[in-house]
């Protein structure tokens, strides 16, 4: 069984964070979102891995590479334009062939891994396998009707109505049958091929499609909300280890110092993690933040936020929480006058200052 990651597409939600770089790249406790799919893949031995990528391509290879670090292979199809799932595994079938095969979105993060759906894939050979589960908001995803004995009826997406909360989440399970289905749907009113209309037309013509209901957590990491959500769910889980140095500090709880990192006359309360040659002094760091590599922190407070890799954070009088800081922003707060705000922020940044 090959694995198809989905790493294309345009991360509007996410902007500013995605004018300068993939949303699939963003740091969840630390590592960019799309590790997490391929892990859960190589968890669940699939051995070749092909990434869909788009205009931020070069980026992603060259932030994932060629599989060498998981001991497999990973190869690039690249999409001219995000038209859709259902568009990219067409474009992705020579590299597919005719084996059954796994597709990944690449912005979604799954707690359970799916070593239990594949093998549940392997055992029944439905033509499709989809993982749903329950959401508040279900207007924001293909949604599934299922009937009372878990056979599903009926995919939409994102309906303005939704029938149900039972949400798709971004990890499939096709068998060939996939290829035909998507020859036989047109693009929808956002000029995408969805994947759920081809899913529909399985299920339309008698394919067998299967659905699990995942325990556990899930995250598509589309907003940044999101992204804070995700990184708290992740950090949660974390062990801890000390590759730092201390010196006049209290740490609580688990917190992941990696190598070179320093943390003086500060507090810290876990679960944290702090990213190598970071430099943390006279600071609070709460918790669920994870602190990138080179971070400098200096007399400031930080709690349940996204600090990526060299960002300097000084003297801020009043504390930074849910917050998402991109790489190598600077934040001061200086005692200059005349005392005003300076800002220098990318198009659709986003503050907020309280009085
Ligand atoms: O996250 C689960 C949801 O993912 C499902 O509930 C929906 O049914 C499904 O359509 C999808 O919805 P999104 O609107 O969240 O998909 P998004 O456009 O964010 O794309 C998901 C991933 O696939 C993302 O990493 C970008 C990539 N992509 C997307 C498109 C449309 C591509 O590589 N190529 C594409 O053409």
């Amino acid at each position: 069984m090959k694995g198809l990651i989905l790493a294309g597409g345009f991360g509007t939600r996410l902007r500013p964070l995605t004018y300068t770089g993939a949303k699939q790249l963003i740091p969840i406790a630390n590592k960019p979102i799309i590790y997490y799919g391929i892990e859960s893949l190589v968890k669940a031995r699939i051995k070749k891995i092909g990434i869909v990528v788009g205009d931020t391509a070069q980026e992603v290879e060259n932030m994932v590479g060629h599989g060498e670090r998981w001991g497999i292979t990973i190869s690039y199809i690249p999409q001219e334009a995000p038209l859709g799932l259902a568009h990219a595994i067409k474009i992705s079938r020579d590299f597919l062939g005719d084996e059954p095969f796994i597709m990944y979105l690449g912005d979604n993060i799954l707690k359970s891994g799916i070593d239990e759906f594949v093998r549940q894939f392997q055992s029944n050979k439905p033509n499709a396998l989809i993982l749903l589960t329950k959401v508040s908001n279900p207007q924001e995803f293909g949604v599934a009707v299922i009937d009372d004995k878990g056979y599903v009826k009926k995919l939409i997406e994102k309906p303005k109505k939704p029938p149900s909360d039972f949400a798709l989440v971004g990890v499939y399970l096709f068998d060939k049958q996939i290829f035909t289905a998507i020859e036989h749907i047109k693009p929808s009113w956002r000029n995408e091929l969805e994947i759920t209309d081809a899913i529909q037309w399985l299920l339309d013509n008698n394919l067998k499609v299967e659905s699990h209901i995942v325990r556990g957590w899930w995250k598509d990491t589309g907003k940044p909300d999101d992204i804070i959500e995700a990184n708290l769910l992740v950090l949660e889980g974390i062990e801890s280890f000390n590759k730092g140095t201390q010196k006049d500090s209290t740490i609580h709880g688990r917190v992941q110092l990696e190598e070179g990192s320093h943390v003086e006359k500060s507090v810290i309360r876990g679960p944290v993690i702090i990213g190598k040659n970071a430099k943390i002094r006279n600071a609070y760091i709460g918790p669920f933040s994870a602190i990138g590599d080179n971070v400098i922190i200096e007399n400031s407070e930080i709690e349940c936020s996204v600090i990526m890799e060299g960002a300097h954070i000084k003297n801020l009088e009043k504390r930074i929480d849910r917050s998402i800081v991109g790489k190598n922003v600077i934040l001061v707060q200086s005692n200059d006058s005349p005392r005003t705000y300076k800002f220098i922020l990318g198009d659709q940044s986003y503050v907020e200052i309280i009085k």
